[in-house]
């Protein structure tokens, strides 16, 4: 009998995937975290970018964007929200919405989008698929995010090796996730830092 892969055992592959690439890893949540090649002393904060015309507020709280039967790549994003010298941030709100494999967002629903808080380590998690083109845009997924009590950074993320970077005026470099694939479960890693 072959066995088909049910959705939790999709995602637990997906959660393991990106836990053990990219070191952060929610299983051992008890250990501090190693120190992230991406933050530095004297860090720019992450480049805000505009929000566009699809965010729509309220969203649920949620780290699970993917659905059962839902088109496209699965992707497992996960990382830190940091301040400029570094410290991971708790309990910081993520606030993501993106477009569907077939660069459609759900302007009527809330598919695809969800917000959550990043735990007592800084980290957060993120389960969806990558996102469509739709004309004039590379792949990229839209975020805010905001430190209890402080400012909003609105911003974009893209995906590396994508030929509509370079046509896409709003790409820009720092704001690419690190991926790796495995298991049918593109693992991905960016971290947020705030100032
Ligand atoms: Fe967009």
């Amino acid at each position: 009998m072959i066995d088909t892969p049910t959705r939790r055992a999709l995602l637990g592959a997906g959660a393991l995937v990106a836990g053990s690439l990219f070191g952060i890893d929610r299983g051992a949540a008890e250990g501090p975290l190693p120190p992230t090649p991406a933050c530095h002393d004297g860090n720019e904060a992450t480049l805000v970018q505009t929000e566009g015309p699809y965010f729509k507020p309220s969203s649920p709280e949620r780290i699970e964007l993917f659905e059962e039967g839902m088109a496209g790549q699965p992707i497992e994003l996960i990382g830190l929200v940091l301040t400029r010298d570094c410290k991971p941030i708790a309990g910081a709100l993520l606030d993501f919405w993106q477009a569907n494999a077939k660069g459609e967002y759900d302007n009527s629903g809330f598919r695809l989008r969800g917000h959550q808080f990043t735990d007592a380590e800084g980290r957060y998690r993120l389960r969806s698929v990558v996102p469509g083109v739709y004309p004039g845009r590379t792949r990229h997924i839209h975020v805010k995010v905001q430190p209890r009590g402080g400012q909003v950074l609105t911003t974009q993320l893209y995906f590396p090796g994508e030929s509509q970077n370079r046509s896409d005026s709003l790409f820009r470099k720092s704001l690419l996730v690190r991926t790796a694939k495995n298991a049918g479960w593109l693992a991905g890693r960016f971290d947020f830092v705030v100032g």
